[in-house]
């Protein structure tokens, strides 16, 4: 698969912003394995109930803290005590903050240089979030907050692992524009169709009548980017909403992740009210594996065939540049991106 470079994207090679890592319940107190920005990393939950990414290699003799199971550190449980995890070689023991607080067999002072990279991370709506930023910076925008999560009328999503796919995330950020895709690949022409770009969000608002999602009615939908990575589709007012999230792997391969947050019709969910719910979520899934189906197996797209009547995929991609340019530079592609862009033949909004 094509990588950053050939999409010209700008110096960075993985975007800055908030990427999701895990589902939350796959974070326990037995290390994981991940890779993420073409990095090794490890997730695990300390007692205290946080969870924590570290880099996966020790800084003693480089070993990796998570791909264990015959050490007797590991067999013996100390591998992660209170919020601290420790290396299955030699037993050097590293704090939540990533210093080693432990070298069971020497005296001498703990060098300075004993310590593993720690990286920011969020737990939220049953997932869990890391900022990756190539210049190390602290966040400066916030995950999107999700008012209904915490409202008792919806039932939550079962986060879906979606795997990897071998597809730059800019070919995924595309689908945004692309008005053109939704009668073929959905079945669900868009009646009114448009992308409103401001900042850091990119939003797209669309209504069609859709053949396996809403036969006989306008499915209308609020759907945005915060950042490069995360995704929500609020489904006629709030009546669903979508999550997808995406982080790359390496170059050119992304995982990803979908969900549904389901309104039950009730003033508050009962345990009745989940089954109907895990069904649409599994309707969702089934419309955006039809995305998935193309992206898994298509070229790369570095440059359209574009006809009118497209989406405005150069201004799409010009918004996402911002996040693979330094910080310093982000206004200036967002000045270059932001507005509101229709596609030809087609109202900005409902008739
Ligand atoms: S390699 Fe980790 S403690 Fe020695
Ligand atoms: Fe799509």
């Amino acid at each position: 698969m094509a990588k950053t470079v050939e999409y010209g994207l700008g110096p960075f090679t993985y975007p800055r912003g908030w990427f999701m890592v895990a589902a939350a319940p796959e974070v326990t107190s037995v290390p994981s394995a991940v890779r993420f920005f073409g990095q090794d990393l490890v997730l695990y939950r300390g007692q205290s109930g946080r969870a924590y990414m570290v880099d996966a290699y020790c800084p003693h003799m480089g070993t990796h803290l998570a791909k264990n199971t015959t050490s007797y550190v590991i067999q013996d449980g100390r591998h992660v005590e209170g919020d601290s995890i420790r290396c299955p070689y030699h037993a050097w023991q590293f704090g939540p903050d990533g210093r080693c607080t432990e070298i069971p067999y020497s005296k001498a002072p703990i060098p300075a240089a004993a310590r593993l990279r720690t990286w920011v991370l969020e737990e939220r709506y049953g997932c869990l979030f890391t900022w990756h930023d190539p210049e190390g910076g602290a966040p400066d925008f916030d995950l999107p907050l999700i008012p209904e999560w915490d409202h008792p009328s919806y039932v939550h999503w079962s986060i879906d692992q979606l795997g990897t796919l071998p597809c730059h995330p800019q070919e995924i950020v595309d689908n945004m524009a692309d008005v053109a895709h939704l009668g073929p690949t959905h079945g669900g022409p868009a009646e009114y169709f448009s992308n409103v770009i401001d900042g850091v969000v990119l939003r797209q608002f669309q209504g069609a009548q859709h053949r396996s999602l809403a036969p006989g009615f306008m499915l209308e939908t609020n759907t945005f980017y915060t950042g490069p990575g995360v995704l929500l589709s609020y489904f006629n007012g709030a009546h669903a909403v979508m999550y997808i999230a995406h982080t790359p792997v390496d170059d050119g391969v992304v995982r990803a992740w979908h969900g549904l947050l389901v309104h039950s019709g009730k003033d508050v969910a009962t345990d009745d009210d989940v089954a109907g719910a895990r069904q649409q979520q599994a309707g969702s899934l089934a419309a955006l594996a039809q995305d998935f189906e193309i992206w898994a197996n298509k070229r790369a797209c570095l440059a359209a065939l574009a006809v009118p009547g497209d989406g405005a995929f150069s201004k799409l991609r010009q918004w996402y540049k911002q996040f693979y340019n330094p910080k310093a530079e982000a206004a200036r592609f967002q000045a270059q991106a932001n507005g509101t862009f229709g596609a030809r033949g087609l109202p900005l909004t409902r008739a």
